[in-house]
Formats: C-alpha cells, structure tokens, sequence
C-alpha cells in the first residue's frame, strides 16, 4: 500500500510548527519555532504578539519541514492544521496558510482538533497503543478525562468546570514568584521541597468533573498570609493535591468504563511528579502510555498524526474552513 504523508500546521497559541508524518505514526520532520522568549517579558501569552509572529515564521517553518523530511509539496498527500481551540487570531494564520497551500498545490485540506492531537501523541510515541483507551488530557487551556473509543470517536466523560490545570500550574508559578511559563518551574522547585500544606480538593457527586480554582485560590492565600511559607513546600502541596484529585477521577473512569489502557496527553503531561504518579498504577489490567516529553507541549507531529487518521476516515474540509477557537472535541 502507498504511503500516506500528512502536513500538519500547528498555529493555535505561541508555537509555530509544522511536521510531516508518515501513515499517522512516523516523525519525518517535525520542525517547533517557539515563541516563549517573546512573551516571556508580558508574563504570559499576548495573541496579537502570537499572531503576528506566526505570520511572520509560518512559511520559513513549513520549509524547513518539507526539507528535513526530504519531500517536496508534491510528495505530500493531505494539508492538516489545527482549525481550534485556541487563539482565533493564531489559528487564523494556520487555517489561512493551509487553504491557501491547498488551493495552490491541489492537495486535500482536512482541518484538526488541537486536542485530538494531543491525544495522537501517543501514536508516535507507541506503534502499538491502539482504541479504545482512557486518556487523561491536561493542557494549559484543556482538562479532560477522554474515552477515546476509536481514532476518530470520543466521549468526555469528566471536564473542569472552571480552570484547566495547566492555567493553575501557571497562577501557582506566578504568586510564588517563578517566570512564565511556569508549569516547568514549579515541576522543578517542588523536587526541592515537601508536600507538607493542607490544600482543598473538589470533588463532585455522581460526576468525573474537576475544579481547580478553590486551590488556585488557597495557594494564593496561604502565601499572601504566610511571609515565611517555603515556596518549594507550597509546589509540592499543590501537585500533590491536584494529583490525587486527577487519579481519583482517571481511576473511577477506569472502572465505568473497563478500559484496560490510560493514556496521558497535553502539556502538562510533562510533569514529573504526575507522570510518577500515574505510572504507580500500571498493573496486569492496566497499561500505561505517556508521550514523549518532546511531543507532550504543542506541535505539529501530533497534529499531523489525528490529521492521517481523519483523512483515513474520510474527513474533507473546504476553502471556507473557519477558526473556532472554542471547538470541542
Ligand atoms: O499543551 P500545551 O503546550 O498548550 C495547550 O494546548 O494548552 O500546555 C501548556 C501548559 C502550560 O500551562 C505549561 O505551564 C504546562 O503546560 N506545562 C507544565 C509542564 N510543562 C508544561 N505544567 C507542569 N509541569 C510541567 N513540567
């Protein structure tokens, strides 16, 4: 059987990436311009900035792929970028590069769901993990325990009902005192320090949902109130309590759903004491898959590993492929 090549164009917050794969599971190229030193000095991401940035490296990135995987547009057999969540103005400037390439080259244009991609990590790193699976999917803009029932079917069984982990991760950062992007930083200071604070957890009756804004709140506080308090004490009483909230749901999902593979996804999937944590309840039942820390932040291999398995299963968009920045899986 022919080989199918997918480029995927990644655009939706402060990475401009773009990857081409091969049959969904092989990294030809996967070439990640990251835009964290430029706004790094706001504290935060600022999507005119992030946009306008994007313009500016899109065509140099999509180069660069092309020659790394050692094609040409001609070789490439569908055009496959991240149409949402995201930044409207950062997925604009995927969305409109893709049509634009699929209009002059002729090539099929098959639009992605960022968190979809998230997903297909997994795929890249494991050429065996197929559905159905668990996935638990933490992002920055995303908490989600998914039931990924095939490559292209999912049902969420639990959402946070307020702040996605990765933008608790990021707060903590902030009030104690560590730069943007946070999330690694309190990863690494918490290493230093002991899980010694009491902090709330939210649980919800009869659902799998999260919330994480009652310990965002607590942290905030307990620092404001206590000059003396160990920063690293406080990072490391924040994983903890997040941790176990994400296991206590991921292990009742197990159980209602009789899955015997958990999968974990998104940027926050990168953290050490969560991936410790998660890896403690492999067993005979149960497999676990995490991706490679590389493919665990935003990029474009992973958007073009879901963009192989939506072409395969016959997903076609047209030139008026929009931006949704609020899009659901
Ligand atoms: O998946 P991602 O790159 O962007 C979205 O699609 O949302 O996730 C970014 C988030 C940020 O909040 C960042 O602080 C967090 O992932 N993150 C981490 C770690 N590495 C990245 N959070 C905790 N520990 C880490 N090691």
């Amino acid at each position: 059987m022919k080989d199918i090549l997918t480029l995927g164009i990644e655009t939706s917050c402060d990475e401009t990436s773009v990857a081409v794969i091969k049959n969904g599971r092989e990294i030809l190229s996967n070439i990640i311009d990251t835009q964290i030193p430029i706004h790094e000095k706001y504290g935060g991401v600022v999507p005119e900035i992030a946009s306008r940035n994007h313009v500016e490296a899109i065509s140099r990135v999509t180069k660069l792929a092309l020659k790394e995987a050692g094609i040409e547009f001609k070789d490439i057999d569908a055009i496959t970028p991240t149409y949402g969540p995201g930044l409207v103005g950062a997925l604009l400037v995927g969305v409109s590069y893709a049509k634009a390439l699929s209009f002059a080259i002729n090539k099929p244009l098959v639009g992605v769901n960022h968190i979809q991609g998230h997903i297909a990590a997994n795929y890249l790193t494991y050429s065996e993990l197929r559905p159905p699976f668990i996935c638990l999917l933490i992002s920055g803009g995303n908490t989600q325990i998914v039931h990924v029932k095939d490559y292209t079917e999912f049902e969420i069984l639990g959402k946070t009902r307020d702040d996605a982990i990765g933008e608790a991760f990021d707060k903590v950062a902030r009030v104690v005192g560590l730069e943007y992007p946070g999330g690694p930083k309190v990863d690494k200071l918490a290493k230093e320090g002991e899980a010694n604070i009491k902090l709330p957890k939210t649980h919800f009756e009869n659902s799998l949902d999260f919330s994480f804004s009652g310990i965002k709140t607590a942290v905030i506080n307990i620092n404001h109130n206590n000059k003396d308090i160990k920063k690293a004490d406080l990072c490391a009483s924040f994983e903890k309590a997040v941790t176990e909230v994400l296991i206590e749901n991921v292990q009742k999902a197990l159980k209602q759903t009789n899955a015997k593979s958990l999968a974990i996804a998104g940027g926050v999937s990168a953290n050490s004491y969560i991936r410790n944590e998660i890896l403690k309840l492999q067993n005979e039942n149960l497999k676990i898959y995490m991706p490679d820390m590389k493919l665990c932040t935003d990029n474009a291999a992973m958007i073009a590993s879901a963009g192989y398995y939506n072409f395969i299963s016959g997903k076609r968009d047209n030139l008026d492929l929009n931006a949704i920045p609020n899009l659901k899986l």
